[in-house]
């Protein structure tokens, strides 16, 4: 019987993409099945976020549960990756001895190795470092499962907002050469993927890193990928309202694959607050780009992360929040209570506003934004829109999801499987809180 490998993903789309590789790499070196029953597993990987420190807290409690597989089965081996071991990686391996390999974003090609010399040992085999050499040049290519498709695009962070700790933990920009990621859309399209995800922590720093073509960007990535036959929506995420340049906003007039919706996270909404987060933009620069957007792309969806207790943070600055998410009109957004994260320049600060006023601003935040979000999806109704069917309903195995071409999720009744993956035209009829119901038209 063929070894089974069990992955627990926490945090990002960045995480999400790192275990899907993780699990093609390792059927390709030993075998590995991938299995969704941790007690039949004979290796289980978790991989960690510290964006906030709950995520953080989450792993020691997991460790633990699993100790007692291990005392079932005494050939599990478990192993722990992502941004809390890239951070904590010597810290793990001292306080859960149960854990046999410790890899960090930057090390996941090297897990089938970590996990050989783990078999043949008792220690722990740790490697959290940033090697030179691109994982990507060791990932298997995806393989490519249903009509939708994350590719990455580089990796890392070098902007160092104050609050953040991802350029600590993924480290410095790379991208990937331009030509990869072509090729990697290529065959997807060959397998019948027709929607490309570009995926980076800070995709609109992208540079190709081909001397031919060097430092040109995302926008011309963009129309590259464009050019592919079968590619038929792009989208990226996520971008920084810095550094979205012209070019980028001209390349939503020039190319209809790309989708019209974009997430944009401002933070916060008051100019003081935006200084000391290091977000290098002012309100009103976030509105003057707001504006070219749609400009470009009428009826472009937005959608945004929002911190809330930011150290500091008066009334009059959460107010002015409010305001801004008023005046832009977003779509489902993020927002999350400050949490003060290891070796960012925000943890000096002190953390002043107390827990009950970030917790009272937080849920006046979040019905503003789903009311926000509920008047989008009201104004869809009566419409027919251009959507990708992307497989049965979660909730109702009846029916079918499909994506707006605003990425707004719609439900409707259907039972011709053979739909999925192609687009098809449906009127909207109801407006719900995180997706629409509607009906196929011809
Ligand atoms: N470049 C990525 C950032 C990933 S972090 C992106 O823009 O999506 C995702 C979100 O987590 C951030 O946008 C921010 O709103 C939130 N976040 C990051 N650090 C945080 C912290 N210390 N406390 C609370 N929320 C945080
Ligand atoms: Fe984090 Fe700011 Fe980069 S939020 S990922 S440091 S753009």
């Amino acid at each position: 019987m063929g070894k089974k490998l069990f992955i627990k993903t926490q945090g990002c789309q960045m995480n999400e993409y790192d275990s899907d590789r993780m699990q093609d790499l390792l059927n390709l070196s030993h075998g590995f099945e991938t299995t969704t029953n941790e007690e039949e597993a004979d290796l289980i990987l978790l991989n960690t976020c510290s964006i906030r420190e709950k995520a953080q807290e989450k792993v020691f409690h997991q460790l633990g549960r699993w100790k007692k597989l291990k005392e079932k089965n005494p050939n599990l081996k478990i192993g722990v990756g992502g941004c809390v071991a890239s951070q904590e990686g010597e810290e793990i391996a001292k306080r859960s001895p149960q854990v046999d390999l410790i890899f960090g974003p930057q090390t996941i090609h090297r897990v089938p190795s970590l996990y050989e010399n783990a078999k043949n040992k008792d220690t722990t085999a740790i490697d959290t470092s940033f090697p030179k050499t691109e994982k990507f040049e060791y990932l298997p290519s995806s393989p490519g499962q249903g009509p939708s498709a994350f590719v990455s695009i580089m990796e890392g962070c070098n902007k160092y907002c104050s609050f953040c700790v991802v350029p600590h933990t993924r480290g410095n920009e790379i991208s990937r050469p331009l030509e990869d990621i072509v090729k990697e859309a290529k065959d997807l399209s060959l397998k019948g993927v027709v929607e490309i995800s570009l995926l980076g922590q800070n995709v609109n720093s992208y540079r190709d890193s081909k001397v031919r073509t060097k430092g040109l960007g995302l926008s011309n990535l963009i129309r590259e990928v464009s050019t592919i036959d079968g590619i038929e929506r792009i989208s990226f995420t996520t971008s920084h309202p810095f550094e979205f340049g012209q070019d980028l906003i001209n390349i939503y007039e020039e190319i209809p694959e790309l989708i019209s919706y974009v997430h944009l996270p401002v933070q916060s909404g008051s100019d003081e607050i935006l200084k000391l987060m290091r977000r290098r933009h002012t309100r009103e620069e976030y509105f003057e780009l707001i504006d070219k957007l749609r400009d470009a792309r009428p009826g472009i969806s937005l959608s945004s992360d929002f911190i809330i207790g930011f150290p500091g943070e008066t009334d009059k600055n959460f107010q002015d929040t409010m305001d801004l998410v008023d005046k832009v009109g977003y779509d489902e957004s993020f927002s999350f209570i400050y949490s003060p994260r290891p070796n960012t320049t925000a943890k000096d600060l002190e953390d002043n506003v107390p827990m009950e006023v970030k917790k009272e601003r937080l849920s006046l935040l979040q019905q503003k934004l789903e009311n926000s979000a509920l008047s989008i999806s009201r104004k869809m109704v009566g419409e027919t829109r251009k959507c990708l069917v992307t497989g049965v309903s979660k909730k109702n195995p009846g029916e079918f999801q499909a994506r707006a071409d605003n990425n707004k999720v719609v439900i409707f009744s259907c039972n011709d499987s053979s739909l999925i993956g192609k687009f098809v035209n449906i009127e909207m009829v109801e407006a719900k809180t995180k997706s629409l119901r509607g009906v196929m038209t011809a």
